[in-house]
């Protein structure tokens, strides 16, 4: 691991995060099913319908094999094995991540995703071994753009698609900290979307979309302020990022709307080889 990706794995590990969101859900882990996991399980904005919004139009087949690069406590795989039939492995950097993954999968009943320790940018995989890679909201703590383009682009089988849905900076300020992916501006690796595309052009990729989704943002922050104001504790992110969640989701928020920051989405399509 080096200096970041220690930094990255210590701020989301340590936190006994799957008995947290078993508490959060209430019930004895025996009658946990499926549904009640949902709330809980995508650490991205806008949850599964971004994640649909990202993937539905692909249009891929059952079978198509996934590598989830950065895939947390393995929501997103979990809804493309169930949605589309996907056979996706999840990476993860942070163990107590990969372990929530795996525990969450079986109780769901999840028979297919598989979940790996590993970094994005040394991936434990042969070339050219999945049709899709995915990252969802994992770039802002990635430094180096151009290394995980080359990274992804190696483990692709030419034509294979790279679906990616991230934070970028799309403004001259920058946002207060904590924020989700980090608790100083020294963790935090946001990149405009040029620098996105120039490691894409450098990897190989012709860019098939892209799409800004701030308008899923203000939906899901509003959405999340009403269940605070109603008393109702919002389930899924908040329960993930511990005990400052409220700040960072505030200092999210703030960035979002000054329009500095914008989750976006892009789709690219390596070249055949
Ligand atoms: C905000 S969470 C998103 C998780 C998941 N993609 C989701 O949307 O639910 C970011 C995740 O990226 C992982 N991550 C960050 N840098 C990584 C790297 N270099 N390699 C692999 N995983 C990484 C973190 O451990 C964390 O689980």
């Amino acid at each position: 691991m080096n200096g970041i990706e220690a930094e990255v794995a210590r701020h989301y590990g340590e936190r006994n995060l799957f008995e947290r969101i078993v508490a959060a859900i209430g019930k004895d882990e025996a009658e946990i099913g499926a549904a009640d996991i949902r709330a809980h399980d995508e650490f991205h904005i806008g949850q599964g319908e971004a994640t649909e919004r990202l993937l539905d139009p692909l249009g891929l087949p059952p079978g198509t094999k996934v590598l989830d690069i950065g895939c947390g406590i393995g929501g997103p795989a979990r809804r493309m094995a169930a949605r589309y039939g996907w056979v996706v492995t999840g990476l993860d950097l942070t163990p107590d991540f990969v372990a929530a993954a795996t525990r969450l999968s079986q109780i769901a009943g999840d028979g297919t995703s598989r979940f790996v320790l590993g970094s994005a940018l040394g991936m434990p995989f042969a070339p050219e071994s999945f049709d899709l890679a995915t990252l969802i909201h994992v770039g802002m703590n990635i430094a180096d753009k151009q290394g995980l383009f080359a990274a992804v682009a190696r483990v692709l089988r030419p034509g294979g698609r790279f679906a990616l849905y991230d934070i970028m900076r799309t403004g001259p300020g920058h946002p207060d900290y904590p924020v989700p992916w980090a608790e100083t501006p020294a963790a935090s690796h946001l990149s405009a979307p040029d620098a996105y595309r120039a490691a894409a052009r450098a990897a190989g990729f012709h860019t098939e979309r892209e799409a800004d989704r701030s308008d899923v943002a203000r939906a899901f922050f509003a959405a999340m302020q009403a269940a605070i104001r109603e008393g109702r504790a919002p389930g899924g992110p908040p329960v993930i990022m511990g005990a400052n969640a409220r700040e960072k989701v505030a200092n999210l928020t703030a960035a979002v709307q000054s329009g500095d920051i914008a989750p976006v989405e892009m789709v690219f399509r390596k070249g055949a080889a």
